[in-house]
């Protein structure tokens, strides 16, 4: 799996990997276009004009930006993490689509979500309750802990998610995500987008974690 809180500089518009128009109609094609080629692309314009203006960072991961960023000055250190949680943060959520949605998942993700949240249909609650209770603009993921363990989190504006977390799937409810098809009903993106999820990357990401740590099966 890439990980994309290792690249560093120069950084690059992640390809979107199916066409504008590929999620209708569940998104729309200029809400696609928009969103990436103008809203992540300036995001990744702006963390590479910082670190052209402090060459110190060149080699920093994004991973690293996060952890150590109480060594970074206060003057820089918001627009170098937001703008680099803008470029991380759009690159889970683009990868999160994908036209050829299952539907559901399948395998250990599907069979732990009854021990984590009761039943798949009772996780998507959950994950609607906080895409809609999020004030504002942010994220809402479905997340593992390295102990495989399954969790819905939200973020505030472009923080990245806390390093024990890994996401699965991740929501952006931000207005320019849904605004041109749905204005401000949050709700009908959030139903729509629910069709895209691909949860086929969500199971490999997650057996990863899953097969690492095998958190079910004690050797006696
Ligand atoms: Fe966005």
């Amino acid at each position: 799996m890439n990980n994309s809180l290792l690249k560093t500089y120069p950084y690059e518009l992640a390809p979107l990997g199916y066409e504008f128009d590929a999620l209708e109609p569940y998104i729309d094609a200029r809400t696609v276009e928009v969103h990436h080629t103008k809203h992540h692309q300036n995001y990744v314009n702006n963390l590479n004009r910082i670190i052209e203006e402090n060459p110190e960072y060149k080699n920093w991961t994004i991973q690293k930006f996060c952890q150590e960023e109480r060594y970074i000055p206060g003057d820089i250190r918001d627009e170098l993490l937001q703008n680099a949680g803008g470029v991380y943060n759009h690159e889970l959520y683009f990868a999160s689509m994908t036209p050829d949605a299952p539907g559901q998942p399948e395998g250990d993700l599907m069979d732990n979500m009854a021990d984590y949240f009761g039943s798949y249909e009772e996780m998507k609650v959950e994950f609607k309750r906080l895409a809609l209770w999020l004030f504002g603009s942010g994220y809402v993921h479905l997340a593992a802990t390295p102990q495989s363990w399954l969790q819905i989190i939200t973020q505030k504006n472009q923080e990245i998610a806390h390093q024990s977390f890994t996401p699965l799937v991740t929501l952006d409810v931000w207005e320019h995500a849904y605004y041109l098809k749905n204005e401000n009903r949050r709700a009908d993106y959030f139903e729509a987008w629910w069709n895209t999820i691909n949860w086929k990357r969500a199971e490999k990401i997650y057996e990863e974690i899953y097969a690492k740590n095998k958190p079910f099966e004690f050797d006696f």
